[in-house]
């Protein structure tokens, strides 16, 4: 079975192989076969064990490798020749670093809609499949899958940070696209890029999901757009992300404004994320339960704190502790709230 086309028989042969010999890493190296059409035959699923997926990532040892950084671009790991994984690429500087690295295709999975004009402008093409930290569905893989084989590479991969979602997905593509083993693509994640614990959903993905063979997503109607924006709550959280984070950078220094960053300013922050979870919270939560209004609740009225509290400071009034403790609410209920609704 070294040399003909990914089919549903060898799908069951690897399987098989795979269950008999308990998925060793032995095994899973072997299945390393590219067809005669140079799609890779992907590894069959690993077996359902008593541990989670996320424990399995550590059976294979990877040797340490430290993330390559840049200002504009964090988390770069070339997880081989073909895939590289990371942060969102911020502004000019990223995408000249992408395209100076061979880079064709960009893939995002945030949630976010992508610039690719710029990178356009950079020759590379961007395509847009946002998915969820709880792990990708069958639709999302399949149209992921039809990305890494239909569209040139190497293959740039990213989410907004490049710790989770981003990792998951370039690990797909190390499956399709490179023929790794599951556990080898499971460790990638967790000792290369840190994919929390917390997204075993995406683990699961890596470890477990059946991917579609190649007659499969060629079928599949999808032209790779380069936006599809998310609307309801996943949508309302995109820009309520980017400005938590400048305000999570600004608490450290008591919410002073970093020189290095002299645009980012804490009360204008903190104004942002107030509006924008009083506007998330007016969105239709009927999908949810009571539960997730009370967490919105919260998220408004700790962030409605903040804001007022920082704008005492600017009037040289309010406490800086004041508006530490009303941050830390904030992030009680995002977290509080993704322990049910997201992750
Ligand atoms: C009341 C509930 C709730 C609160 C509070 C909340 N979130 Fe969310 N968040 C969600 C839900 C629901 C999703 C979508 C999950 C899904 O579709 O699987 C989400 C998705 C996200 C996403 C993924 C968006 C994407 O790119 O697809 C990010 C990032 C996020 N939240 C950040 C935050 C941050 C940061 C906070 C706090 C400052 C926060 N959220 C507060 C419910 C909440």
């Amino acid at each position: 079975m070294d040399n003909h086309p990914p089919s549903r028989h060898s799908f069951a042969v690897l399987t098989l192989s795979c269950a008999l010999m308990a998925c060793s890493s032995q095994s899973a190296r072997r299945s390393t076969q590219t067809s005669t059409e140079g799609t890779q035959v992907v590894a069959a699923a690993m077996p359902k064990a008593n541990g989670s997926a996320y424990e399995a990532a550590d059976r294979v040892h990877l040797p340490k490798v430290e993330p390559e950084d840049h200002p504009s671009l964090h988390n770069v790991f070339a997880l081989s020749k073909n895939i590289i994984s990371g942060s969102e690429p911020h502004g000019e500087e990223a995408f000249a670093i992408l395209k100076a690295k061979g880079i064709r295709t960009i893939l995002s999975v945030d949630g976010k809609v992508p610039n690719a004009e710029m990178a356009a402008r950079y020759g590379m093409r961007y395509v847009h499949v946002p998915i969820q930290y709880k792990g990708m569905n069958e639709d999302e893989v399949t149209k992921i899958s039809k990305t890494f084989r239909e569209l040139p590479g190497p293959f740039y991969v990213h989410c907004f940070h490049g710790k989770h979602r981003g990792p998951a997905a370039a690990a797909l593509g190390r499956l399709v696209v490179d023929g790794l083993g599951r556990e080898q693509a499971i460790a990638e994640m967790r000792q290369w890029c840190g994919t929390s614990k917390s997204y075993e959903g995406l683990y699961e993905t890596i470890a477990r999901t059946e991917v579609p063979d190649a007659t499969i997503t060629e079928a599949l109607d999808f032209e790779f757009p380069a936006a599809h924006p998310l609307d309801g709550v996943p949508g309302s959280m995109v820009p309520i992300v980017r400005a938590n984070d400048h305000l999570k950078d600004l608490a450290k220094r008591d919410f002073e404004t970093d020189p290095a960053h002299p645009d980012v300013d804490a009360l204008h922050e903190a104004g942002k994320i107030a509006s924008l979870f009083e506007q998330a919270s007016k969105l239709d939560s009927s999908d949810y339960g009571d539960d997730f209004r009370q967490w919105m609740q919260d998220a408004v009225r700790h962030s409605g704190e903040l804001r007022d509290e920082l704008q005492k400071m600017k009037d040289g009034a309010g406490d800086v502790e004041a508006a530490k403790r009303a941050f830390s609410g904030v992030a009680a209920s995002c977290k509080a709230c993704h322990g049910v609704y997201r992750n």
